[in-house]
């Protein structure tokens, strides 16, 4: 198990952290609107809180682009969806990348992400039932750099059906989350999540490409990147 708190963190704060942290990530009962709330009222606060519970999405995500993106970076035009305050942008933008949009339904933590400079265009709306407004084969990527898991398990099968009609046919989808999210035996409601991906798989909308489980990805847990290709 890898450390559950930064060692920058002293003792008497880590109480604190951790409770902001729980409250982040809520619980299987959450309603997604709830846990967007959630991130609004934490925003000033949230790249102390989960760099203080040792988050490495961002880093992880960045490097699977990068694997998967070999040349060319500059050239490749992406969307960064559930960008929060703009992390991983700032990873993919180290890595090379420098044409990313950003997706994100709280308009606080947008703006903290607008003010970083390092995304084109905004979208202040969710990944959910919606259709987005994007016009079809925009992009030649997606991220997904820890979208709320308790939101990420339910997701419905046509917010993945809008990544994939807005994705150019040979682009990838790179989604970071908890390992848990990912196989067959893990997190027990996330199965709703595993059947929209095969789903999607039988209909010969996307593959997955790799599932890629590395440790350390909040607050001691395993993480997972699981990369598709849009077919
Ligand atoms: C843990 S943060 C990750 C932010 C950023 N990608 C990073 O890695 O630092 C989770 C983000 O998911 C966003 N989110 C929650 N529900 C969402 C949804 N349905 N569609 C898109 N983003 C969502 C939250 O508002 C929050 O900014």
């Amino acid at each position: 198990m890898s450390e559950t708190f930064s060692a920058d963190i002293p003792l008497n704060e880590r109480k604190e952290i951790e409770s902001v942290y729980h409250c982040l990530i809520g619980d299987d009962l959450t309603s997604r609107e709830a846990i967007i709330e959630r991130f609004s009222q934490n925003s000033h606060q949230y790249e102390k809180v989960l760099g203080g519970v040792n988050y490495t999405g961002p880093v992880q995500t960045a490097r699977s682009a990068a694997e998967w993106y070999p040349s060319n970076r500059e050239d490749v035009y992406i969307l960064d969806v559930a960008a929060g305050t703009g992390q991983c942008a700032e990873k993919l933008n180290s890595h090379g990348f420098r044409k990313i949009d950003a997706l994100e339904p709280s308009a606080q933590m947008l703006e903290l992400a607008k003010r970083k400079g390092v995304y084109g265009r905004c979208f202040n709306v969710m990944l959910g039932d919606n259709t987005l407004d994007i016009r079809t084969d925009t992009y030649d990527a997606v991220t997904i750099s820890g979208l709320s898991l308790m939101v990420m398990k339910q997701m419905p099968r046509n917010a993945f059906e809008e990544l994939i009609r807005i994705v150019k046919p040979g682009g990838y989808i790179i989604n970071t989350s908890f390992y848990k999210l990912f196989p067959e035996d893990g997190d027990a409601v996330a199965a709703v999540y595993r059947r929209n991906v095969k789903a999607l798989e039988c209909e010969g909308k996307w593959k997955q490409v790799q599932l890629r489980r590395f440790k350390g990805y909040l607050f001691g847990d395993d993480g997972g990147v699981a990369v598709f290709k849009v077919l």
